[in-house]
Formats: structure tokens, sequence, C-alpha cells
């Protein structure tokens, strides 16, 4: 089986997230990692994860251009994403209480609902990345601030790694 995780990312923590996805996919058959531009046809692989860092509330242009691009492609096809962004489903760079707020208020990006109107989306989940003080420049910073937000790297990876258990355990039991 070839299995292809995509990503787009533009400070790298999506990255990270999806090596360590790919990672914890080895052995389910031949697993590339690719950015997300690099794709140009899903042809050779029978599953297919795609993520993005999430930049004012949507996907990043680059992987919702890549759902678009390949939609033709995506028709009825199994397919995981994910999002990185400040809050994820377990940890945050923001204060805790805004977090549990924004767990519950966000929907999802606008990619992720194109991705359900073509594919079969088995999962969508967030992950919180890594913020850096020159990610949010000016004003940005002082919201940031507002927000409880604290710089540094709230990626959980045994919830990542959780999540890819969960795929390699379908992709073993239903080979597509
Ligand atoms: C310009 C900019 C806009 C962002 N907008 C959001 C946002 O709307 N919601 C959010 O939860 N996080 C937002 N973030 C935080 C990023 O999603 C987070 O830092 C993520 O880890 C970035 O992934 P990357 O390192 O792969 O680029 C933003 C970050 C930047 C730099």
């Amino acid at each position: 089986m070839a299995v292809l995780v995509a990503y787009a990312t533009a400070g790298g923590s999506t990255r990270g997230v999806a090596e360590r996805i790919a990672t914890g996919l080895e052995g389910c058959g031949t697993v590339e990692l690719r950015n997300s531009t690099e794709v140009d046809s899903l042809r050779r692989y029978e599953a297919l994860i795609i993520g993005s860092a999430i930049h004012n509330g949507q996907w990043l242009p680059a992987a919702a251009e890549t759902v678009e691009r390949l939609r033709a492609e995506l028709e009825g096809r199994t397919v995981w994403a994910f999002s990185v962004s400040s809050v994820g489903a377990t940890s945050t760079t923001l204060s805790p209480r805004l977090a549990r707020y924004l767990r519950r208020a966000t929907p999802e990006p606008k990619a992720v609902q194109d991705l359900r109107s073509v594919a079969d989306v088995c999962d969508h989940r967030f992950f919180a990345g890594a913020i850096t003080p020159g990610d949010w420049p000016g004003f940005g910073r002082i919201v940031f601030r507002l927000m409880g937000g604290h710089y540094g790297d709230a990626r959980d990876w045994d919830d990542i790694d959780e999540w890819t258990g969960r795929i390699r355990t379908q992709l073993v039991e239903n080979p597509m």
C-alpha cells in the first residue's frame, strides 16, 4: 500500500507533525512525505493524510489550492485531515480557558469542508503547533498576549501518535 502524508507549513511546526505521522505509519506500506505543492497526482496512493498550518482561521493557500487542484482525484477517496493552530484538541499556546472556548466555537477550515464535500474524510483533528515572538509582529503580539498566549512548542506528540495509531489500525484492518 502507498500512503501519502502531505502538508503545508509557514514556520515548520506542521512539517514536524507530518513527519511524526509519516514515521508512525511506517510498516503500513510505502509512506511518502511531501509538501502539498509538490503533489501533482494521487494516482499511486491508496491513502492520503493531508494537513496545514492555520492562518487567520484557514488552511494556508498552498494546502487549499492542493485540495482544489486534486478535486477530481479526491472523489470518493479515503482521507484523513489535520490542522495545526494555536489550539489543539489536547494542548494550546493560548490560555487554557480561551482554548476551551475556541475548541467549541471554531468551525472547520473551509478547505476541510471542501475536502468533505468530495472525499470520504475519516477524521479531521486539530493539533497545537509552535509560535515564536517573530510570528506575531506589532499589534498581533499584543493581541496574542491578551489571549494568554505563550511562546514555545505546544505540539502534543502523544496525541499525534494516538491519532496516527488510529489511522494505522484502520489501514491494517481495512486495506485499500
Ligand atoms: C500570521 C499568522 C496567523 C495565524 N492565525 C492563526 C489563527 O487564526 N488561529 C490559530 O489558532 N492560530 C493561528 N496562528 C498560529 C499558527 O497556526 C501556529 O503557530 C502553527 O503552529 C503554525 O504552523 P507552522 O509552524 O507549520 O506554520 C497564526 C500564526 C501566524 C504566524
